[in-house]
């Protein structure tokens, strides 16, 4: 089969087209015949190996020292049940699906096989393909981030980096939990960040929220420019701030700011859960949910869609179709 394998770090064109072994499905997996897969920041993070300060070397331990530990990219993907093991109850040959390989990774790829029990979800039927694969990356990180913070209707959320593929998932999420929604972005996403349901919208070109005097119940960061430091003031008594993104200095003040303030500081990597996608799938099937696709690239136009994800101003999803 056909996959998009890097066997260095670097800039886009360390990924290759290639002929490699089809996958054969285990007992309890299914083979899935991949139509759309996605490139997002962790695909990027992976490649360039450009991680938030202080990650340095433990983004290096992690992917793999002196080469790529896991050659083939891609953390989502949406396709057709083409197999299954002999043990699979869950799925059968045909079934719509959408998966999140997550850190495991692998979707650049005409096929993948995932355990049954893994994040495998039946697509909801109103989402197309490209819909259905760019589910995941940004849904089950806001399920995670929100859960961890405890998130209440009512309470008042701000999403700072609301027109990227986490800020998207994280204004459409935290409107479904009944919050009080305000996004941060640039100009030309204003229009988009509101049409996702925020109650407000603040350009960052034109206005400093951290120094406005508004408060917030919980501050979700997903650019990094809102640190503990900076935000402080603009977090409410039991505020939360969740860094989606932050560096080591960051993450390790958060005991010390849980242990002398009423406010908390949230961050780390968001773990894959199979209830996590089964969620997202139905409240895309209700209408709550509804991933946000920027552009298409063809499988072939992999180096190309990678330049486009390191300017840093991708709009939602990225999606790559392999098959449609
Ligand atoms: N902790 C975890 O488990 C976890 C999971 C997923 C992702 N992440 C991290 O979360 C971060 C965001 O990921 P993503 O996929 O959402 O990235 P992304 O889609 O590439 O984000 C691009 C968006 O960022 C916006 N942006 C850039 N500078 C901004 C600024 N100063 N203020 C507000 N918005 C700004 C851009 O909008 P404009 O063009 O309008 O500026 C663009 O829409 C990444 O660093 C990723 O590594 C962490």
């Amino acid at each position: 089969m056909k996959a998009i394998v890097y066997e260095k770090y670097g800039p886009p064109d360390v990924l290759q087209l290639k002929e490699v072994q089809k996958p054969i499905p285990k007992d309890d997996e299914v083979l899935i015949k991949i139509h759309v897969t996605t490139v997002t920041s962790g695909d990027w993070r992976a490649r360039s190996l450009h991680a938030p300060a202080g990650f340095g070397f433990i983004s290096h331990l992690f992917f793999g020292i002196s080469k790529p530990r896991q050659p083939v990219l891609g953390t989502e993907l949406a396709g057709v049940v083409e197999a299954v093991g002999k043990d699979v109850r869950k799925f059968k040959i045909g079934d719509q699906i959408f998966a999140y390989s997550g850190a495991s990774m692998g979707c650049y790829a005409e096929y993948k096989c995932m355990p049954e029990d893994g994040p495998v979800a039946i697509k909801p039927a109103n989402l197309s393909y490209e819909e259905a694969a760019a589910v995941s990356f940004g849904g089950a990180t806001m399920l995670n981030f929100f859960r961890r913070g405890k998130l209440q209707s009512g309470e008042k959320v701000l999403v700072n980096g609301a027109s990227g593929g986490v800020g998207t998932a994280a204004v459409q999420l935290a409107k479904h939990f009944g919050a009080y929604v305000t996004g941060v972005c640039s100009t030309a996403n204003v229009e988009l960040v509101r049409s996702l349901g925020a109650n407000h919208v603040i350009d960052y070109t034109k206005e400093d929220f951290m120094k406005n005097g508004e408060t917030y119940d919980v501050i979700v960061d997903t650019v990094g420019t809102a640190p503990y430091s900076r935000c402080k003031d603009s977090l409410k008594d039991n505020g939360r701030l969740l860094l989606v993104v932050g560096n080591l200095t960051q993450l390790l003040q958060i005991p010390w700011v849980m242990m002398t303030t009423n406010k908390k500081i949230i961050g780390g990597p968001a773990s894959e859960r199979v209830e996590d996608l089964h969620f997202l799938a139905k409240l895309a099937e209700a209408g709550g949910f509804k991933p946000v696709i920027d552009r298409r690239f063809r499988f072939e136009e992999i180096v190309e869609a990678h330049r486009y994800i390191d300017t840093g101003r991708k709009r939602g999803n990225v999606v790559i179709t392999l098959e449609l």
